[in-house]
């Protein structure tokens, strides 16, 4: 005989659901009545995804920079996305940190290797006529890119090398903004003058910065590792994991967009300048830039070499 579904202790449970929200059961018993079944384009919602990509020329190449760009943003969101997970943790141990670093690290690793969709999917020559239409826009204005940079390590590490020793925790947040290591791509130090690139980005996003590394200053990565046990912040694996993060944001995703830059912009097909007009360069190489989450995690010889090696 089949397993008859026990009804009523369903019904005990539903009951005990909505009286702990003041809801009458019978209503939303009702209402399931005229629910519609769900399909798989209504749940995850194809036809709005599918129409997001939107080109601004004939050459169809720009579709896959498009969609490549948007694939980079969905998987940006699932990276905010677990690290706000550690960041709320209560009673948070190391197991549960480094199996959500490790997740983290897939997405990245993911966008490092997927980085040839770019580099031999996309036809130079198409690529050098529909980066016209997008100066004085660049990836550089992602903002979850920044966020996940604001929730992985704390401010100091993010503030350029040369401005380091003015700036502590007592600095204002409006402050250490202005010095953090990308206003290098847009800002000329000596007259102090921003690119347009920068103020676009900054009249979009400013505010919302300044609240999210103030959220983060107390629970970004860094700092909940700090907060671990001793015998937590020994434990192997988890170190691990916080290295593998940081070299696979910070140096190997770097370098994979990085050559991808050379490939497309050294093509010589161009004037060799970058659509967002920064000394794209010196800028973008892990060497120069030198951007690390956890510093305490590596050697000296592995700091002093930063970059160097790939
Ligand atoms: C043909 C492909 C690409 C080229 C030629 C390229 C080029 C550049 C250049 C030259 C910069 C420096 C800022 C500037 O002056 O524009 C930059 C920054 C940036 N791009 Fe790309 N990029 C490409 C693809 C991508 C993709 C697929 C993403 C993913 C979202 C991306 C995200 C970023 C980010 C986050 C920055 C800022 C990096 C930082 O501040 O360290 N780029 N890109």
């Amino acid at each position: 005989m089949v397993n008859q579904p026990d009804y009523e202790d369903i019904l005990k449970s539903l009951e005990a659901k909505y009286k702990a929200i003041d809801q009458d059961t019978d209503d939303h018993l009702n209402g399931l009545l005229y629910s519609k079944p769900i399909t798989y384009w209504d749940y995850i919602h194809t036809d709005a995804l599918l129409s997001l990509q939107i080109q601004r020329t004939t050459l169809p190449d720009e579709m896959v920079f498009i969609a490549y760009h948007q694939i980079n943003e969905l998987l940006f969101k699932m990276i905010l996305w677990e690290i706000k997970q550690v960041a709320e943790k209560e009673d948070l141990d190391a197991v549960f940190f480094e199996g959500k670093l490790m997740r983290i690290s897939r997405y990245f690793d993911m966008l490092t290797t997927s980085f040839n969709i770019m580099r031999e999917g996309m036809d130079v020559e198409q690529y050098m006529k529909f980066r016209y239409t997008l100066t004085p826009a660049s990836g550089f204005q992602s903002a979850q890119y920044r966020l996940i940079e604001f929730a992985s390590t704390e401010l100091i590490n993010l503030i350029d090398d040369r401005f380091r020793e003015t700036i502590n925790r007592n600095t204002p947040f409006t402050h250490a903004f202005e010095h953090l290591y990308w206003q290098a791509a847009g800002k000329d130090y000596k007259t102090g003058k921003k690119s347009t690139l920068l103020r676009n980005f900054e009249r979009r996003y400013k505010d919302e910065f300044i609240k999210f590394m103030e959220t983060y200053n107390t629970k970004n990565l860094w700092t909940r590792f700090k907060e671990l046990p001793k015998k937590d912040r020994e434990d192997q694996d988890l170190v691990n994991a916080m290295r593998h993060y940081d070299y696979t944001v910070n140096v190997t995703w770097v370098m994979a967009h990085y050559n991808t830059a050379i490939h497309y912009i050294e093509s010589g097909l161009g004037d060799g300048e970058a659509t967002g007009g920064s000394n794209w360069k010196k800028y973008m190489h892990p060497k120069f830039q030198r951007r690390i989450f956890f510093p305490q995690l590596w050697t000296d010889k592995e700091l002093k070499n930063w970059g160097q090696n790939i």
